[in-house]
């Protein structure tokens, strides 16, 4: 229940308490810090405190004694598993968000004291728990390390001249802001990085170029590491999704017929959706945009004349694809269930270099619309 790639429906409800616990004890602590409240509020705002604390403890203790289960310690000893995941990252954060429980059971500080809300400020770190991208932005960063130090030294080596050209030429007229490559460097950073404080301006002609140059290139940097980021980024999250979705795409029979260069192709294409049970995934009458391969779970065809389920490797939705007409059906998650979801532009595109899987496809949806049309028939007012 505790792993962040676990999608079942306990883990769902664990994540969903644990942020809702985080989120009531930031705001308490936040709104503690206010004056003028009634001490009957003062006390609920406490009480709340110390049980979003007690709970990081216990969700602590229970993170470090099941340690040994998690998939990166396996096959280490129990003691050793543990110990690695208490010096963890994950580790060192939960126990930061402990620190306010022990500090105020222990009765070292009390919890309207001002220092125990702040560190009850601790406790925003652990939103990096519910933000599996920070790890994508660790990966980013190492992945794009070169670049990003490529522009971090045209960064300092403009950031230095700059300085140095300002003491040069400003040191005569405002000797006490400028007066040294240090001072000057001050300025340097403000303006290189576009915020511009206006505390210190440089008053020669001189000056006010390099200070414009500086500007321009500060603009530039900064836009070279959003693209480098951004990209960066993108890259590393299309990798991770194509994991994703090969993990599921052995799932599905109809795939595993398929060769591994045109399976890789397909895959490129598919998206992971999770739904948990009792979930409209679409609706009958609306147009379709997309097509879905069950890869684990069920779902159920809630059609005019009755109910139809599917299971692990069917697919739906691929009937207003074909057709260019609306959902002939209401479909809706019966267990939690994982999805492939194929977009209408990349179905089109499917098509056309892997005609088996359409025909496939196609075969299906000419027997569904068979079976309705015979059933209409049946039920319907002749
Ligand atoms: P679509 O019309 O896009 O959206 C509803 C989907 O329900 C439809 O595509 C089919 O995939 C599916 N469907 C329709 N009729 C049947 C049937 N008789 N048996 C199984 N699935 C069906």
């Amino acid at each position: 229940m505790l792993q962040h790639s676990n999608y079942g429906p306990g883990a769902r409800r664990w994540r969903r308490f644990h942020l809702s616990a985080l989120g009531a004890g930031l705001l308490s602590v936040a709104l503690l810090s206010l004056d003028g409240l009634s001490l009957g509020f003062q006390y609920f705002l406490m009480g709340i405190i110390v049980v979003v604390a007690v709970v990081f403890l216990g969700e602590y203790a229970a993170r470090i004694w099941c340690a040994p289960a998690a998939a990166q310690f396996v096959g280490l000893s129990a003691t050793r598993a543990r110990v690695l995941w208490a010096v963890s990252a994950n580790g060192l954060i939960g126990l930061l968000a402990v620190v306010p429980a022990l500090v105020i059971t222990t009765g070292a500080l009390s919890v309207d004291n001002d220092t125990s809300s702040m560190f009850c400020f601790l406790w925003v770190l652990k939103l990096s728990a519910h933000a599996p991208a920070m790890n994508t932005l660790a990966r980013v960063i190492s992945n794009e390390r070169a670049t990003l130090a490529s522009v971090f030294i045209v960064f300092i080596i403009v950031l230095v001249s700059a300085a140095a050209a300002t003491h040069l030429l400003e040191y005569d007229r405002q000797p006490q802001l400028f007066g040294s490559i240090p001072a000057s460097l001050w300025w340097a950073v403000v303006t290189l990085t576009t915020t511009g404080y206006g505390d210190v301006v440089p008053m020669t002609a001189g000056g006010r170029i390099v200070g414009s140059v500086v500007m321009v290139s500060g603009i530039v940097v900064l836009a070279l590491i959003t693209g480098i980021l951004a990209t960066g980024f993108a890259e590393e999250e299309r990798r991770r999704e194509y994991l994703r979705v090969w993990e599921q795409v052995v799932k599905v029979p109809m795939f595993n017929e398929l060769g591994t260069v045109t399976l890789s192709e397909i895959v490129n294409k598919l998206r992971v959706r999770h739904y948990p049970a009792r979930i409209v995934v679409v609706r009958r009458d609306e147009p379709g945009d997309s097509m879905f391969f069950i890869s684990e779970g069920e779902v159920e065809v809630r059609l005019p004349h009755g109910i139809v389920k599917l299971g692990q490797g069917a697919f739906f939705g691929e009937m207003a694809l074909l057709d260019r007409l609306p959902r002939t059906a209401t479909i809706a998650t019966t267990d939690p269930t994982t999805l492939l979801v194929l977009y209408a532009s990349d179905f089109y595109e499917v098509a056309s270099h892997i005609p088996s899987l359409v025909e496939a496809v196609e075969r299906e949806a000419r027997r569904r619309r068979a079976e309705n049309e015979g059933k209409q028939a049946g039920v319907g007012p002749s």
